[in-house]
This record gives structure tokens, C-alpha cells and sequence, in this order.
């Protein structure tokens, strides 16, 4: 199959076009006795051009959820489709393919490799995808340099700052132009300030048609930047709105 010439389909001819769509997906970890129902029946649909923020108590589930969405965890129970595809059918290599080539990832405390540079460590799925490391490198210089780190490229992880960092890892994510791009925390380890102009930064460089942006998050001060919020609760989406109607029933 070749997976990289599917144009994105509109289901309904409108604007708005799914890029992910999750039906009564479950996940559990453990056996017997110590079984924990992470994903009880999750129902979500993320379209092609938005921000979603995926908000909701600790353990409630949003990286389980993350990680079946993007393919690192198969779920035991329901569908997960990306642009039409459903991922269920997806085995190994294959499975390996798709994700390197349609997803980007931002995953908590970044997870930088700490041996390569700021530079090498945003060129990573280019070169995994196979491109020349000269031409991967200066792709990475040009996004590190949207970033706002042209002087930090040739500096390790353990040398900047944690909104640095995290602005490596949004490069990383976002180098090989994915279609999906899923964000854990990436706040978590931020002083407020920091974390609304790393996610302002993110907005501005990550959204555009064609491209979903998924943020799990649980700073309430980052939410103005989402197009939609959807609540978990329990391990199953609760509730989806816009960020008004979704702050209004905070209060
Ligand atoms: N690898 C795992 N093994 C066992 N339990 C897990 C594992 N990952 C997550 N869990 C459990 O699943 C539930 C949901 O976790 P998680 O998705 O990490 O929640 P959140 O990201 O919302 O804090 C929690 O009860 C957590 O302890
Ligand atoms: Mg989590």
C-alpha cells in the first residue's frame, strides 16, 4: 500500500474533514486483580486544520489516549481511523511507516536525546525517513531558526532552557510536515509565561489545513489557544466544545 499519496478526504464534501476519528476505544493494562481500565469507550473526532485540546483529571487516561491515536499502543476494543485509514489494519513495519511519515510527536519532559545537539535532535525523522543528513540538518536549521533558537542549534538538551527544549521537540514534530501532530503536557514543565509562548509559537508554526494538532494539557491558562476542547473524564471523552462554552461550564 502506499500510504503517501492518499489525498485527505472530506467525508461530506464540506470543510470540515476528519483527520481522526476514535469509535468505542478501549485499552486496558494489567490482568484480573490489578486490571486498569484506562480507555472505557472513547468517541472523538478531531478534524484536518484545528487545535483540540485533550484536557482532564491526572490518570484519566489523555496519554493512553494520545498513544492509541498515534499508534504506539494498539487498542484492545474499537476503531481508530486517521484520514480515513483505520489503523487496526496496520501491522509492524508497515504500522512503523505510516507513523514516521503522518505523525510528529511532542512527548512529555520532551524526551530530547541528550548526545545530540538541538540541531541533530529536530532533524531525527528526516533522517530516519532516510533523507541526506546535510539536507536534514539545514531543514532543521531553518524550523530551529522560526523557533527563535538560531544561537542555541549546536547546544545539547542539558544546556537550554525547558522552553528551549521544548521547542526542539515542537521542531522535531513538526520537520517531516506530518498530518497529525499530538503534543503531551507540553506545559508540564514550564513556568506559566514560558508555556503560553511555547504553545503561542506552536499554534503559529503547527496549525494549517490539511493538519490536525492534538495538546493534552491540564494548564487552563493555555486554553484560549485551542479551536476545541474535549473533556475525559474516567477514561472517555465527557464532553466537546469551544473554549467558551467549555470555561463557562467550569464556573
Ligand atoms: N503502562 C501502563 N501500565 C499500567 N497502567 C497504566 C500504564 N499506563 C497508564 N496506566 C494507567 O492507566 C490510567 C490512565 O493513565 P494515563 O493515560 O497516563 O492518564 P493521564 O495521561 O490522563 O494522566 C492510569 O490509571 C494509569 O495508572
Ligand atoms: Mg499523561
Amino acid at each position: 500500500m502506499n500510504s503517501s499519496s492518499q489525498p485527505v478526504q472530506s467525508p461530506d464534501g464540506g470543510a470540515l474533514s476528519a483527520a481522526v476519528v476514535c469509535r468505542n476505544v478501549e485499552k486496558s493494562f494489567g490482568q484480573g486483580n490489578a486490571v486498569t481500565r484506562a480507555l472505557t469507550g472513547v468517541n472523538l473526532e478531531v478534524y484536518a486544520g484545528e487545535m483540540l485540546m485533550l484536557v482532564g483529571p491526572s490518570g484519566c487516561g489523555k496519554t493512553t489516549l494520545l498513544s492509541v491515536i498515534a499508534g504506539i499502543l494498539d487498542a484492545d476494543n474499537g476503531s481508530v481511523e486517521l484520514f480515513n485509514r483505520p489503523m487496526g489494519l496496520l501491522r509492524g513495519a508497515e504500522k512503523t511507516r505510516f507513523r514516521g511519515r503522518f505523525i510528529g510527536f511532542s512527548f512529555q519532559q520532551f524526551n530530547l536525546l541528550p548526545q545530540l545537539t538541538a540541531l541533530e535532535n529536530a532533524g531525527i525523522p528526516l533522517l530516519i525517513l532516510g533523507w541526506p543528513r546535510k539536507k536534514a540538518l539545514a531543514r532543521a536549521a531553518e524550523l530551529l531558526e522560526q523557533l527563535g533558537l538560531a544561537d542555541r542549534m549546536s547546544n545539547f538538551p542539558k544546556q537550554l532552557s525547558g522552553g528551549q527544549q521544548q521547542r526542539v521537540a515542537f521542531a522535531r514534530a513538526l520537520i517531516h510536515e506530518p498530518k497529525l501532530v499530538v503534543c503531551d503536557e507540553p506545559t508540564s514543565a514550564l513556568d506559566g509565561r514560558t508555556g503560553e509562548q511555547v504553545i503561542a509559537a506552536l499554534r503559529q508554526m503547527a496549525v494549517k489545513p490539511g493538519r490536525a494538532v492534538i495538546v493534552v494539557t491540564h494548564d487552563t491558562r493555555i486554553f484560549h489557544f485551542a479551536d476545541r476542547i474535549a473533556r475525559m473524564d474516567d477514561g472517555r471523552i465527557v464532553d466537546t466544545g469551544s473554549v467558551k462554552t467549555m470555561l463557562a461550564g467550569e464556573q
